[in-house]
């Protein structure tokens, strides 16, 4: 039957690439699987590189909830995250704080490699780190994995 035959195509194109997604919405997946994950964000009112980097992570299927807050540093504070590591917002993914520009990827491995560490941190906000392309503008910056002692070591390095 022709319809079978369709619904069997479909099914081969779902458990393809667009099948990870639907995986993805069970919640008992983990995340090291390409999951979706959830990252809650805080950040100013009016702020558009913040935007821009929900719209990054977006793109790499987290299922992002921006909030906006007046104080940002009272929220990263709350947090634990020390404010010398501080960006432009702050996030909560999983049992993380992921604080500034921090790259899609870098958060996928810290999901999947599961450190024991406060989070994330990209301070201030360098140009070229996702949600801040600013034409060839590109500086160097590092991914920080922050300890809970506050002291930080280089997870990840860009040139
Ligand atoms: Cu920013
Ligand atoms: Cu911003």
């Amino acid at each position: 039957m022709a319809t079978t035959n369709t619904d069997l195509q479909r099914r081969d194109w779902l458990l393809g690439a667009a099948g990870a997604a639907l995986l993805a919405t069970a919640p008992s997946q983990s995340f090291a699987h390409g999951a979706e994950a959830h990252l809650e964000m805080w950040s100013n009112e009016g702020c558009e590189c913040c935007g821009q980097w929900a719209k990054h992570l977006q793109n790499y299927r987290f299922d992002v909830t921006q909030r906006q807050v007046e104080d940002v540093a009272a929220m990263r504070k709350q947090l634990g995250m020390p404010e010398k590591y501080a960006g432009c917002h702050v996030a909560r993914v999983g049992r993380y704080v992921i604080d500034g520009h921090v790259p899609a990827l870098d958060i996928l491995r810290l999901l999947r490699e599961q450190p024991s560490a406060i989070g994330l941190a990209v301070p201030d906000m360098p140009n070229g780190s996702p949600g801040m392309e600013r034409g060839d503008r590109k500086d160097p910056y590092q991914v920080l994995l922050v300890g809970f002692d506050a002291s930080a070591t280089v997870f990840k390095s860009y040139p």
